[in-house]
C-alpha cells in the first residue's frame, strides 16, 4: 500500500487490529469490540490469516477462525469472490498437465454468511445415545438470491456463463439454491445458466477448468472449490479475494497461516498482495493502482522470481520478504 501511495501520490491511513491466536492471547477472545468497531470504521478491511496449532485444542471455549467468521458475519460481506488465474509462466509448477490448464480464468463467488459456518442450532450436546455434534445447514431465500445475483452480474461482465453449484439431488438448502438461481436467469438473459452438482463440480475443475467462468457456491462447497482451484493456479499463496456487498469490503487470501513452515520465510506473499489489489479496486475506486499491483505480481514472476510453493526444481527460492520487495519495487 504504500508503494501504491508512493507511486500514484495517495496518503494511505493504515491502522492495524489483533484477530485470532494473538488476541486470545492477549485479550483473551479471538476478536475484541476495538477491533469489530476499528474494522467498521475503515474504508476497507485487509486481513492476514488465522489458525495455528498453538490455538487447536477441540475443548478450547473459543478458536482463532472465530474471529475471523464473526468479523465477516459483523461486516455481512456475504459475496466472497475468489479469481482463479493462471499465469502462463507457472503452469510447470502445477501438477496439472499444461494443455489442462491452457485458457483457465474463472471467478469463484462463494457465499460468506450463511450456511453451515453459521446456522443454529449448532454445538455439541450431551445425549442419551452419547454426545452428539450438530451443525445446521440453512439458507434462505433472500440470502440464496443476493450472492446467485453477484454472479449474475459478474458473469454478464465477462464471458457470460454461470455455474451454480449444488448438492440438489440430495439436500432441501440445495433444492431452493438451484430454484431460486432458475427463476433469477430470467432476469439475465445475457447469461448462459449451467447448473453442477458439487462433487461433479469438483471433478470436473481439474478436468476441464477452462470451460468454467463464473462459478457460485454455499460457503462450504466454496471453501472446498477454492482450495482445490488453487491448484490450477499453482499454489494456494496466489489466490487473493474480496468479501463484497457489505460496507467496509473486507479482503484476505484464499489461504490460512500455514502453520507448516512458520517463521521460516519462506511463505508467499502473492495472495495476500493481490488482495490488496482488489482493495484498491473494489473498495477504494483505485483502478490504475490495482491493475499497477497486479502488474508488479506478474512482473515479479516473469521475472523468474518463485516463492517455495511454486519453485520448481533448479529454481533458487525467494523469500517472503525479497519477494515482497520486488514486487512493491515493480509498483514504482
Ligand atoms: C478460508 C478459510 C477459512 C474458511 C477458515 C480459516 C475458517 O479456510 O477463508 O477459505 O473456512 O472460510
Ligand atoms: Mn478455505
Amino acid at each position: 500500500m504504500q508503494a501504491v501511495g508512493r507511486a500514484f501520490g495517495h496518503n494511505f491511513t493504515l491502522e492495524y487490529g489483533d484477530v485470532g491466536g494473538i488476541s486470545i492471547d492477549r485479550h483473551g477472545t479471538p476478536l475484541t469490540d476495538g477491533v469489530r468497531e476499528l474494522a467498521t470504521s475503515a474504508d476497507a478491511v485487509l486481513f492476514g490469516a488465522v489458525g495455528g496449532p498453538k490455538w487447536d485444542d477441540p475443548s478450547a471455549p473459543t478458536r482463532p477462525e472465530d474471529g475471523l467468521l464473526a468479523l465477516r458475519a459483523h461486516l455481512n460481506v456475504f459475496a466472497n469472490i475468489r479469481p482463479v488465474k493462471v499465469y502462463p509462466e507457472l503452469t510447470d509448477s502445477s501438477v496439472l498437465k499444461p494443455h489442462v490448464l491452457e485458457g483457465v480464468d474463472m471467478v469463484v463467488v462463494r457465499e460468506l454468511t450463511g450456511g453451515l459456518y453459521y446456522a443454529q442450532p449448532k454445538g455439541r450436546t450431551q445425549t442419551p445415545q452419547g454426545i452428539v455434534g450438530v451443525d445446521t445447514m440453512r439458507y434462505s431465500e433472500s440470502e440464496i438470491e443476493r450472492v446467485l445475483r453477484v454472479g449474475f452480474e459478474l458473469a454478464r461482465g465477462r464471458r457470460g456463463k454461470l455455474t451454480s453449484v449444488d448438492k440438489a439431488n440430495v439436500l432441501e438448502t440445495s433444492r431452493l439454491w438451484r430454484a431460486t438461481a432458475t427463476r433469477l436467469a430470467d432476469e439475465y438473459p445475457d447469461v448462459e445458466l449451467e447448473h453442477a452438482l458439487v462433487d461433479a463440480c469438483a471433478m470436473q475443475i481439474v478436468l476441464r477448468p477452462a470451460s468454467y467462468d463464473v462459478i457460485v457456491a454455499e460457503n462450504t462447497f466454496g471453501d472446498i472449490l477454492t482450495d482445490e482451484a488453487a491448484i490450477l493456479a499453482a499454489s494456494m499463496g496466489l489466490l487473493p479475494s474480496a468479501s463484497l456487498s457489505g460496507t467496509p469490503g473486507f479482503y484476505e487470501p484464499i489461504h490460512g497461516t500455514a502453520p507448516d513452515i512458520a517463521g521460516q520465510g519462506i511463505a508467499n506473499p502473492c495472495g495476500s498482495i493481490l488482495s490488496a489489489a482488489m482493495m484498491l479496486r473494489y473498495s477504494l475506486g483505485l483502478t490504475e493502482e490495482a491493475a499497477a499491483v497486479d502488474r508488479a505480481v506478474q512482473t515479479v514472476l516473469e521475472q523468474g522470481y518463485r516463492t517455495a510453493d511454486i519453485a520448481t526444481a533448479g529454481d533458487a527460492a525467494t523469500g517472503t520478504t525479497q519477494m515482497g520487495d520486488l514486487v512493491a519495487n515493480a509498483i514504482g
